[in-house]
C-alpha cells in the first residue's frame, strides 16, 4: 500500500522519529479527502443506544459532559455555548471508516483503538488536555485551530467532569484544513478549537497502562488457572496466642501462591484476548437466514469473506484470536487466515481446505465474517441504480449498519 501522507516521510522513517516521540503536522496529507458522515449523519449515530457518544460544552469556564444516546432536543439551547459532539467507534458502522484505518496499517492492529468522529460550530472544542492515546487527527469539513505543547505540567482543573489542563502553554500552532493531519504522542497536551462548522477524524492508538494491563492479566490469570488441594495443616500446634496469624500458616500459603506460574505461552494467549474483546456495548448478530454449510462455502469460493466491521481478529503463531475468543489451527489454515487478519478480507478461496469453511462457517453463524458482496462492476451498477430507485441517500444508506461504542478520549 502507498503511504503518501506522510509528508515524504516512510513508514519507517515517521516511526523512527515521531512514533511515540514527537508530534507531526502534515498539511495536506489527504488532499482529496471526503467526509465520511455530514454533522446530521453524526448526530444520527450518537441517537443510538449502542454508540458511544458524548456531547462536551462549555459556558463561561464551566465544562459539561453528556453521554449518549443524544437526541435533536440535546442540541436545541447550545446557542451562545461553545460545544463538540465526540462520537467513538465509528468504524464499526462505517466500512468508509475502517477503510480509513486500513491507510493507518502499518502500525499492528493490535495498537489500534478506534476512529473517533467530532462535530463542533465555531468556538467548540474539549478544551486543552492529554491523552494516554496515540493519535492522528484528520481534518474533515471546515477548520480547526490545533495548539500543541510538549509542556510537563499536567495539572488538572480541579472540579470538572473532563480533564482539562490548567495551565495551558502553546508552543506551536497551525490551522487545520480538509486533508490536514496531526499527529500526536501519548501524554502530549493539546488544544482544538472550531473556527467553523468543523469534522476531525481522530484514528487512535491506545497505550494502556502498565497498571491496566496487570491488572486485566491477574483477571485473567484468575480464569485460567485450576490450582489442586486446600489449606492443610494435619502438624498444628497449640499456639501461645490464639490471635496471632503463624509463621508456620504464612510460609503454607506463600508456598501455594508460589504455585502461580505463568510463561509467554500464557501472556499471548492473555494479550490476544484481551486485545480482540468487544467493547462493552458490542454485540454480534447471527444472520437471521443463515446459509446452509455447502451453500456459504460455494458463495464464499465466488466471493470472498469480509470480517464483519465490528469483528477484531488478531493472529499469533497458530493461535488465531477473535473477539476475544482463541482457536488453535494448523500452520496451513494460520496461511489462509492470515490475510483475513491483515486485511479484513479474503479473497481467493478457490483452493482452500474444508477446514478453513469449517472455521469460517462457525463465524459467519456467530455474525463475527460475512460474505464480501459481490464486486462485479454489473453488480455495483444494480446496487447504484436501485438506491435511486428507492430513493435512498448515500450518507443514509452507510449509516444503516448494525449497532455499538467503547469508552475514552477527547
Ligand atoms: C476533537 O476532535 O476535537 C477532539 C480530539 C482531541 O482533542 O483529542
Ligand atoms: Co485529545
Amino acid at each position: 500500500m502507498m503511504h503518501t501522507f506522510l509528508k515524504g516521510l516512510s513508514p519507517r522513517q515517521f516511526l523512527a522519529r515521531h512514533w511515540q516521540k514527537a508530534p507531526l503536522f502534515v498539511p495536506a496529507a489527504f488532499p482529496d479527502f471526503h467526509d465520511l458522515v455530514t454533522p446530521a449523519d453524526l448526530m444520527q449515530l450518537a441517537s443510538r443506544d449502542e454508540v458511544e457518544s458524548r456531547l462536551v460544552v462549555e459556558r463561561a469556564g464551566i465544562w459539561s459532559v453528556q453521554r449518549g444516546p443524544l437526541f435533536p432536543r440535546d442540541f436545541r439551547g447550545l446557542k451562545g455555548s461553545r460545544w463538540s459532539l465526540l462520537v467513538q467507534g465509528v468504524d464499526q458502522w462505517l466500512p468508509e471508516g475502517k477503510a480509513l484505518l486500513q491507510a493507518f496499517s502499518f502500525i499492528p492492529h493490535a495498537r489500534l483503538d478506534d476512529l473517533m468522529v467530532s462535530f463542533a460550530p465555531a468556538g467548540g472544542g474539549v478544551g486543552p488536555h492529554f491523552d494516554s492515546y496515540d493519535v492522528f487527527l484528520l481534518q474533515g469539513l471546515g477548520h480547526k485551530r490545533w495548539q500543541i505543547s510538549g509542556q510537563r505540567d499536567r495539572t488538572l482543573l480541579p472540579g470538572m467532569p473532563l480533564r482539562i489542563l490548567q495551565r495551558f502553554r502553546a508552543e506551536a500552532e497551525w490551522t487545520a484544513g480538509r486533508g490536514d493531519l496531526l499527529y500526536l504522542p501519548p501524554q502530549y497536551a493539546h488544544y482544538g478549537v472550531a473556527l467553523d462548522d468543523c469534522l476531525t477524524y481522530s484514528i487512535g492508538f491506545r497505550a494502556p497502562s502498565a497498571q491496566e494491563l496487570v491488572s486485566h492479566f491477574l483477571a485473567y490469570l484468575e480464569e485460567q488457572l485450576q490450582v489442586e488441594g486446600m489449606y492443610e495443616d494435619p502438624d498444628l500446634t497449640v499456639p501461645r496466642h490464639p490471635g496471632a496469624i503463624g509463621t508456620r500458616m504464612v510460609e503454607k500459603v506463600e508456598e501455594m501462591l508460589a504455585a502461580i506460574r505463568w510463561g509467554r505461552a500464557e501472556v499471548a494467549d492473555f494479550l490476544g484476548r484481551y486485545l480482540t474483546e468487544p467493547k462493552p456495548h458490542v454485540f454480534f448478530e447471527a444472520p437471521p437466514r443463515p446459509l446452509g454449510r455447502s451453500r456459504f462455502a460455494g458463495l464464499a469460493q465466488r466471493r470472498g469473506i469480509v470480517l464483519s466491521l465490528k469483528s477484531l481478529m488478531l493472529l499469533h503463531h497458530t493461535t488465531v484470536f477473535i473477539n476475544g475468543e482463541a482457536v488453535r489451527v494448523s500452520p496451513l489454515l494460520r496461511r489462509w487466515l492470515m490475510p483475513l487478519a491483515d486485511d479484513r478480507r479474503l479473497d481467493d478461496l478457490g483452493e482452500a481446505p474444508p477446514a478453513l469453511f469449517d472455521l469460517l462457517y462457525d463465524w459467519y453463524r456467530a455474525g463475527y465474517v460475512m460474505l464480501a458482496r459481490p464486486a462485479s462492476p454489473l453488480a455495483s451498477r444494480r446496487a447504484a441504480l436501485a438506491r435511486r430507485a428507492t430513493g435512498a441517500k448515500e450518507s443514509g444508506g452507510r449509516l444503516t449498519g448494525a449497532p455499538t461504542g467503547r469508552g475514552r478520549r477527547g
